[in-house]
């Protein structure tokens, strides 16, 4: 078996890995990331595109943000579109001056890849059976196989970056872990287009045959998604069917105006809300996808995974800087209480904004007037628009 050491071994090459391993090597602390696939497949995953204040600062705070910040756009408000009607949420107005950033996932993480590369930190792409040991002991280490050959990593801690079906959870005793989840009974089916957005901001639209939502990656490439019944095929849905099922859900006036073309992608996402706690078990810390699942709907996800890697990055600048230790055992609670709020905000805008068809009349009825209240309302609209923007960021002592 050959050998290998780092400081943190870290597990995934998504954004939450390669995040984490930029600002640690920007500290001097060594990283060695092991991934399973190859970095075109990583970058060839569609997701999302909305980026809080906080992951855009702390993007900066890891030098990657000057592309983002060359070619992002920056959003200050977001439409909802009620069953036609039209209602603005001025994110700037309602928060004090913030705003987001819409900016691919597949952007960042091809920003952070090239800094990895020219900063000379390690990734092992392509390693096969990876599994995380020792987590318990004072001798924590990975290992896993590459070209037919078995490597061991050892290593002070291992940060599970490795997203919802990853090994790192999976190596947890079931004992040890409470897991929460709820399963939607449809999902989103998303289109990528070389067209121009049907309005400068991003649309949420509510509406009885389903939810519909208009993103976009840049000023001629959008980004469509409609609810659709979990069990449905992809290959039922010609892209003329898309886009004359979008107009059918969008406000007349905005249907009009709706730009098609042929798709570049086209695929089908379930909607799960899932949280595991602790996020950790000895020396091996969860990080984003690994430990917790939103449905899409708040544009969460990603910006969940951000937070995590603030935290888990500060409390290792304190290991490591200041010899402190103690502060690890806190990662989990400190993480726990602002992916709960998330998942809660990621929970109540898919509750409000899709059609249930198990729901009665009676409980359609109430989430339609919920919402109605919460956007006539301006304490309604700022409770939107501070959760939209992203909650801050808690310090780690
Ligand atoms: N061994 C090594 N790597 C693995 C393993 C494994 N057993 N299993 C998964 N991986 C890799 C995946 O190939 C992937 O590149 O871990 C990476 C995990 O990346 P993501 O799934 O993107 O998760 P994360 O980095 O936490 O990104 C945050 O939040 O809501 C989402 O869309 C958002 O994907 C984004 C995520
Ligand atoms: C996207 O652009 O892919 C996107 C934007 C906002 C969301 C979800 C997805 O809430």
């Amino acid at each position: 078996m050959k050998t290998l050491k780092t400081q943190v071994a870290i597990i995934g090459a998504g954004p939450s890995g390669l995040l984490l391993g930029q600002l640690l090597h920007n500290a001097g602390i060594d990283t060695l990331i092991i991934e399973r696939q190859t970095p075109d497949y990583v970058l060839g995953r569609i997701r999302a595109g909305v980026l809080e204040q906080g992951m855009v600062e702390l993007l900066r705070e890891a030098g990657v943000g000057q592309r983002m910040d060359a070619e992002g756009l920056v959003h200050g408000g977001f439409e909802l579109a009620l069953d036609g009607r039209r209602v603005h949420i001025d994110l700037q107005a309602l928060t004090g001056g913030k705003t987001v950033m819409v900016y691919g996932q597949t952007e960042v993480t091809r920003d952070l890849m090239a800094a990895r590369r020219e900063t000379g930190g390690r990734t092992i792409y392509e390693a096969r059976d990876v599994v995380p040991c020792g987590m318990k002991s004072d001798e924590a280490f990975v290992t896993f196989e590459k070209d037919g050959e078995t490597w061991r990593v050892d290593c002070d801690y291992i940060a599970g970056c490795d997203g919802f079906h990853g090994v790192a959870r999976q190596s947890i005793p079931a004992d040890c872990l409470k897991v929460f989840e709820r399963v939607y009974p449809f999902g989103w089916l998303g289109i990528l287009a070389d067209t121009p957005p049907i309005h400068d901001e991003l649309v949420y639209a509510r509406h009885e045959r389903g939810f519909a939502l208009c993103s976009m990656r840049s000023a001629t490439r959008t980004r469509y998604y409609l609810q659709v019944p979990a069990e449905e095929s992809v290959d039922d849905w010609s892209d003329e069917r898309f886009w004359d099922e979008l107009r059918n859900r969008l406000p007349e006036d905005l249907a009009q105006k709706l730009v098609t073309g042929p798709s570049i992608e086209k695929s089908i996402a379930p909607l799960r809300s899932f949280v595991v706690e602790p996020m950790q078990y000895g020396r091996m810390f969860l990080v984003g996808d690994a430990a917790h699942i939103v449905p899409p709907t708040g544009a969460k996800g990603l910006n969940l995974a951000a937070s995590d890697v603030s935290t888990l990055f500060r409390i290792l600048l304190k290991v490591y800087l200041e010899g402190r230790t103690d502060l690890l055992e806190k990662y989990s609670q400190i993480c726990l209480r602002r992916v709960w709020k998330a998942e809660r905000f990621s929970w109540w805008m898919t509750s409000m904004l899709h059609r249930f068809d198990e729901h009665d009349d009676f409980s359609q009825r109430i989430s339609a007037s919920e919402l109605d209240y919460f956007v006539s309302s301006e304490a309604g609209q700022k409770t939107i628009a501070e959760n939209y923007v992203g909650l801050p960021y808690e310090a780690i002592e």
